[in-house]
C-alpha cells in the first residue's frame, strides 16, 4: 500500500539533504578534527550553488553522426577538443541528476542505498568541476584517467537503484521513483556514452570510432548475447534452449553496440528463463527460441520468439514497471545477496564475452531496456500469446543518413 505524503515532505527532505545534514556532519567534523577520510568526507564535496548553476545551463546533445565525424587529427587536437567539450558538458548533466535526487520525498531520500547513489553523483560533480581547465594533451590524459575512474565507480548504480526500488517501493507512489529511475537511466546512458566515446577515441580500436562500430554486424551481436545468456541459463537451470537466428543475417552498418547488447541480453534472458521453466518437466523437449533480424533503410528490427508460455493480460500491464518481477520474493533476496552487480556489465558487455549479470529477479530488465530503446530512437513491444509463448520486437533507429536519429 502506498503511503500518502504531505507536499511539504519533499521540501523537508530537500532542506535536510541540502542544508541540515551537511552542516550537522561538517560541524561534527570540525569538532573531531576529522576531515580527510570516512563517511563524512562526501559532504565536503557538497556545493549547492555550483550545482544549481551548472544544472541551469543548457545541454548540448549530439547526434551519433556528429560524434563519428568530429574528425581525427594526427596531433591529437581532436582529443583536446573532445575533452574540453566533456569538461563543460558533464557537470551540467550530473548537476541535474543531483537536483533530481534532492527532489525526492524524505522517506526515500534517507534510504541508505539511494544515498550511496546520490553521494556518487555528488562526488563525480566535485571531481569534474574542480579539475583544472584542460589546455594541453597532458591535461587531457589526466582528465581521461579521471573519467575512467568515475565510470568504474559508477558501474553499480543501476543495481543500487534496483535495490533501492525494492526497499522503498511500498512506501511511496510508484510514479515518483519510477520516473526518477527512468530519467537517471537515460541520462546515465548519455553520460556514459559520451565518456566512453572519448576514451574510445584515445584507444583507436580497429573498426571503431569511439563507441561507434563502423561496420557492425547485428548477427554477431545477437550471437554474442545468445552465448552469454546460454551460459547463464545453463548455470542456473542446467538447461538452455537452442537459438536459431535468421533474416537479414548479412546486414552490416555503423551503430553503437553496447546499449544494443544490454537490451538483447535482457530480452534473451527473459525468453530463455520462460522457456526452460515452462518445459522443466521434459527438458528433452525444450523448444528453440527464434531470433529474426530485419534491416530496412531507417531501422533495425529484431524479433525474439519464444515458447515460454507467454504472459497474461493482467501481468502485461505490470511487466514494464520497474521492480515488477514474477521471480519469487525469496529468490529476489537471494539474487540481491548473491550477485552484487547485476547490471554493471552494460558497457563491459561490449568488450567481454561472459558478462550479462543475473538471469532475473530485479524486475529491471524490461523497463530499463524500454528506456534505452527509447533513448536510441526506437521502441520495444511485447506481444504475448498467453498459453504458448511471446514475441518481443526491438526496433532501433539507424544512425547514419537518418535525420530523425536520436541525440546523445
Ligand atoms: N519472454 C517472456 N515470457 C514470459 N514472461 C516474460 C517474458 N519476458 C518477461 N516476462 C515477465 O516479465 C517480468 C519482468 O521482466 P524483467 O523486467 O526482465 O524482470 P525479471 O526478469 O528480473 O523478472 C518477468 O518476471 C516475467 O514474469
Ligand atoms: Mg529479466
Amino acid at each position: 500500500m502506498h503511503t500518502k505524503m504531505l507536499p511539504s515532505t519533499t521540501f523537508g527532505a530537500r532542506l535536510l539533504v541540502r542544508n541540515v545534514l551537511p552542516r550537522m556532519l561538517l560541524s561534527r567534523l570540525e569538532s573531531t578534527g576529522k576531515v580527510e577520510y570516512g563517511l563524512e568526507k562526501k559532504w565536503a564535496y557538497y556545493n549547492q550553488q555550483a550545482i544549481d548553476k551548472e544544472a541551469s545551463r543548457p545541454l548540448r546533445e549530439l547526434t551519433p553522426t556528429q560524434l563519428m565525424f568530429a574528425g581525427k587529427s594526427n596531433n591529437g587536437s581532436h582529443l583536446l577538443k573532445s575533452s574540453q567539450f566533456l569538461q563543460e558538458e558533464l557537470p551540467r548533466r550530473i548537476a541535474r541528476r543531483v537536483k533530481d535526487f534532492q527532489s525526492l520525498p524524505y522517506v526515500v531520500a534517507i534510504n541508505p542505498t539511494l544515498q550511496s547513489v546520490y553521494e556518487l553523483y555528488l562526488r563525480a560533480f566535485h571531481k569534474l568541476t574542480t579539475f583544472p581547465k584542460i589546455k594541453t594533451l597532458d591535461d587531457e590524459k589526466k582528465y581521461s584517467t579521471l573519467l575512467s575512474q568515475l565510470l568504474n565507480d559508477h558501474t553499480g548504480v543501476v543495481t543500487s537503484l534496483a535495490k533501492a526500488f525494492h526497499e522503498v517501493k511500498h512506501q511511496i507512489p510508484y510514479e515518483l521513483l519510477g520516473s526518477l529511475t527512468e530519467r537517471t537511466l537515460k541520462s546515465r546512458l548519455g553520460i556514459r556514452l559520451l565518456a566512453e566515446h572519448h576514451l574510445g577515441l584515445r584507444l583507436e580500436k580497429a573498426g571503431y570510432i569511439g563507441v561507434i562500430c563502423v561496420n557492425m554486424s547485428p548477427k554477431s551481436i545477437v550471437e554474442k548475447c545468445v552465448y552469454n545468456c546460454k551460459n547463464l541459463c545453463e548455470k542456473t537451470y542446467s538447461y538452455a534452449p537452442t537459438v536459431f537466428v535468421s533474416g537479414h543475417t548479412k546486414a552490416r552498418f555503423a551503430h553503437i553496440p553496447a546499449p544494443m547488447e544490454y537490451i538483447l541480453q535482457e530480452l534473451i534472458k527473459n525468453a530463455m528463463k520462460a522457456t526452460v521453466l515452462k518445459h522443466i518437466e521434459k527438458p528433452s523437449e525444450i523448444p528453440p527460441i527464434e531470433i529474426t533480424i530485419c534491416n530496412n533503410p531507417t531501422h533495425l528490427i529484431i524479433r525474439i520468439s519464444d515458447r515460454g508460455g507467454g504472459i497474461s493480460d493482467a501481468q502485461l500491464e505490470e511487466i514494464f514497471k520497474y521492480s515488477f518481477s514474477t521471480t519469487k520474493e525469496e529468490d529476489d533476496e537471494r539474487y540481491l545477496q548473491e550477485h552484487g552487480c547485476a547490471f554493471e556489465g552494460f558497457m563491459k558487455a561490449a568488450n567481454s564475452n561472459s558478462h550479462c549479470g543475473t538471469l532475473s529477479g530485479y524486475g529491471f530488465g524490461l523497463p530499463s531496456s524500454l528506456a534505452y530503446a527509447d533513448f536510441l530512437g526506437g521502441s520495444l513491444n511485447l506481444v504475448p500469446m498467453h498459453g504458448l509463448g511471446t514475441d518481443v520486437y526491438l526496433k532501433l533507429s539507424h544512425i547514419v543518413d537518418n535525420e530523425d536519429c536520436f541525440r546523445i
